[in-house]
């Protein structure tokens, strides 16, 4: 009786996720993502490998050649980039790998998507919440050097905010004169950290999600760059249930393995990737000029310089929470990504924070648009058109 009732709660729970998956895709004109991955015929010559050999797991042929391969296209040889199941798992990885002290606090920005904070407390560390500079929408290693509470901190964990460039040199300086180990969320990041100089990973580990709905997504992966050899060999080791040269465990792990067929993906994402890159940039650089004609709205910082995402974020003159109920009602999907911010939602309210009113005014006014690599022109002019009225 029991288990027919969980039966049947599990089904209802089901129904109303697909009823609002549904929702979304027949209420919208413009939805706010349309994910594209290789399809079935690109990937067929890698998953015909797969048969071949019937490997399907555990640093097999093809996610040895994706690791390769992806090393060389951020211009690093193989051993300093690690492949793994998705982002948040390669976040704590890299937590662990970088030498951070479990017990200890963890300073990370409350402006960002809970999966930074989830995997900080999977490393075992405690998440403190601290404010981000209002210029970069990011933590700033200046501000970081005053505090007075660094003694008791170990780790810092820097996240660029929908791709914006992070400088990483800045934060390899912060790391060698503190003492404290810092990695880089660069979810969603792939074509900044090869593209533009300041952010050429260095010492501390960055972390890049292959997720789906990231620039070159393979379905869920995540990569760890940094110049640190060990570093990398240790996000390996603890990826792999803590398990390297021998049978047993020799540091705390978990399975973070990527599978051949997430690799199959990967690599032919990266036969597409020149094609792919230049249909977001296509797409980035009609929204900079579009948004021009808008007064109060401000861009991203840095979006459109040189490198691309797949986010088109503004910053409104208005609630941000307003404007979306308007441009939904006009068909238009938005998303307020962060929120208010990790810190006020329940399952992190209990985690020491700063005042946080950059990250409060942020939340208020910050709005993602609608961006996908396959959007026309006409459903960018649409997408402004709408936020006009919207502010109006
Ligand atoms: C800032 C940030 N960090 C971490 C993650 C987690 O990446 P993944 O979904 O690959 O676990 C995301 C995912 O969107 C993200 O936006």
């Amino acid at each position: 009786m029991l288990v027919a009732l969980a039966a049947k709660r599990r089904g209802a729970a089901y129904a109303e996720a697909r009823s609002l998956i549904a929702s979304s895709e027949s209420n919208y004109e413009i939805p706010l993502m349309r994910p594209l991955l290789p399809t079935l015929d690109a990937t067929a010559k890698y998953f015909r490998e797969i048969d071949e050999r019937r490997w399907y797991s555990n640093f097999g042929a093809l996610e040895t050649r994706l690791e390769k391969t992806l090393a060389g296209h951020f211009g690093m040889p193989e051993q300093n980039a690690a492949l793994v199941a998705n982002g948040t798992t390669a976040l704590s990885a890299a937590l662990l790998a970088a030498g951070a002290k479990p017990g200890t606090r963890c300073l990370l920005p409350s402006w960002t998507f809970v999966a930074s904070a989830a995997a900080v407390r999977a490393a075992n560390l405690v998440p403190h919440f601290i404010d981000v500079a209002p210029d970069s929408w990011e933590i700033d290693p200046n501000h970081l050097r005053k505090r007075a509470d660094l003694d008791g901190v170990g780790a810092v964990m820097v996240v660029s905010p929908f791709g914006s460039p992070v400088d990483t040199r800045a934060w390899d300086n912060f790391w060698s004169e503190t003492g404290i180990p810092v990695i880089i969320d660069a979810a969603a990041s792939f074509d900044t950290v090869a593209s533009v100089a300041q952010s050429f990973p260095g010492r501390s580990p960055v972390m890049i999600s292959l997720h789906a709905t990231k620039a070159f997504g393979i379905g869920e992966g995540g990569l760890v760059l940094s110049t640190l050899e060990d570093v990398i060999q240790r996000v390996r080791r603890v990826c792999n249930f803590g398990i390297w040269q021998g049978p047993e465990s020799e540091i705390l792990g978990y399975n973070g393995k990527l599978s051949e067929y997430h690799a199959a993906i990967g690599l032919a994402a990266l036969d597409e990737w020149p094609h792919r890159r230049a249909a977001l940039q296509s797409r980035t650089q009609r929204y900079v000029v579009e948004l021009e004609r808008l007064t109060g709205v401000t861009m991203l910082p840095r979006y459109g310089d040189g490198w691309v995402s797949t986010y088109c974020t503004v910053r409104l003159p208005a609630n941000a929470r307003d404007v979306a109920a308007r441009m939904s009602s006009m068909r238009i999907e938005t998303r307020r990504w962060w929120q208010k911010g990790v810190s006020a939602q329940a399952a992190y309210r209990d985690a020491p924070h700063d005042d946080l009113p950059v990250t409060a005014e942020l939340a208020e006014h910050v709005l993602s648009l609608p961006f996908f690599h396959d959007m026309s022109d006409e459903q960018i002019v649409r997408v402004i058109d709408c936020l006009v009225e919207a502010l109006s």
